[in-house]
């Protein structure tokens, strides 16, 4: 068994040595800007996670790994699009940088290059393989499409809201740990159970997601803060107050949201101070522990060593206590 930080190192290794085609530059320079800009990789480290895990030879998840980042990666090119979102790792958007095509060919041929990388996956682990991550595929863009739905929706309940944030997010980080326990030809009841905890702490993760969008520190997050609330989004944040608001405050949210007269930063003041006057902050920190406890539980039934579930608890302890 591997610590996180030893597989930290082989992670880096495998992003360092990764070629990718040049030309046309205009389609592979956004990409490069993208990868280089790092971001946390976390779901490709849960492959690694997911394969060693279960005893795999985490030296072939190479092509897994960036499989999974690539495909991460499109998803955001073109959820920047989507969510007029003008910054991303600390920098601008591709789309910002340079045009809406760009990003969508870009994001398409990231796309491209995960299936064209998963696909060098042994034969005996690929139908598999590649049947988990395409099905995860169709479900991010049904989350996605929800998310879009949503922002013009006036009710949006928290159940639907829940389901949403799964498609989008957390069937990513289940299918990232996964196919990390498929590589290592972990049996079914195993790797359903590793999906779980992915799952569980993937709500939890797209939950602080939303927590962060408001109460973040900019530069940390390296996303604007306050984007959601601009592009009208039915965060957790949002439907928990909407939920608990006395008259005053609903009318308040009401006005912010209704009236194209208030300046953006006036309309994010106004609707952060709505949600400090009525807790919000706290009552969304206790909904990502209850994800978190949900997590645990299924990390828990795993058929594994317990020093390396233990491991694992505690990495997504750190992850869901990070403040960017
Ligand atoms: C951003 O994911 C999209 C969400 C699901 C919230 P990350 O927060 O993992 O983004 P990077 O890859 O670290 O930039
Ligand atoms: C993330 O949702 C979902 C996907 C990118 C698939 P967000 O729209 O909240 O992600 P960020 O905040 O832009 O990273
Ligand atoms: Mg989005
Ligand atoms: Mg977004
Ligand atoms: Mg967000």
């Amino acid at each position: 068994m591997h610590s996180i930080s030893d597989l930290q190192v082989i992670l880096k290794k495998v992003f360092d040595s990764a070629s990718f085609s040049q030309e046309p530059a205009e389609l592979y320079d956004p990409i490069f800007y993208t990868l280089n800009l790092g971001g946390k990789r976390i779901r490709p480290l849960l492959v690694l996670i997911g394969c060693d895990l279960f005893h795999g030879d985490i030296e072939k998840a190479g092509p897994a790994i960036l499989a999974i980042e690539l495909f991460h990666n499109f998803t955001l090119l073109h959820d920047d699009i989507m969510d007029r979102a003008p910054l991303r790792r600390g920098k601008e958007t591709v789309y910002k940088k340079w045009n809406t095509n760009v990003a969508i060919l870009s994001g398409d041929t990231m796309f491209a290059l995960a299936c064209e990388y998963l696909s060098q996956a042994d034969p005996d682990v690929l139908p598999l393989a590649l049947s988990e991550f395409t099905r995860t595929a169709r479900m991010v863009c049904e989350g996605q499409q929800y998310d879009m739905n949503f922002e013009t929706r006036k009710v949006v309940s928290i159940g639907e809201y829940l389901e949403m944030i799964r498609l989008k997010t957390a069937v990513l980080i289940g299918c990232s740990l996964k196919l990390g326990a498929i590589l290592a030809k972990a049996p079914p009841a195993e790797t359903a159970k590793i999906y779980s905890f992915g799952e569980n702490i993937g709500m939890a993760f797209q939950i602080q997601d939303d927590l962060l969008d408001v109460f973040g520190d900019e530069q940390k997050f390296g996303k604007e803060i306050g984007g959601d609330i601009l592009s009208g989004k039915k965060t957790f944040l949002l439907l928990k107050a909407y939920e608990i608001a006395p008259e005053k405050e609903k009318s308040e949210l009401d006005q912010c949201f209704s009236d194209p007269s208030i300046h953006s930063e006036e309309k994010i003041e106004r609707v952060t101070k709505v949600y400090q006057s009525l807790k919000i902050r706290e009552i969304t920190l206790e909904e990502i522990g209850k994800y978190f406890s949900k997590a645990l539980q299924s990390c828990d039934g795993i058929d594994a060593d317990v020093n390396s579930k233990k491991a694992l608890g505690l990495f997504a302890n750190d992850l869901l206590k990070r403040d960017f």
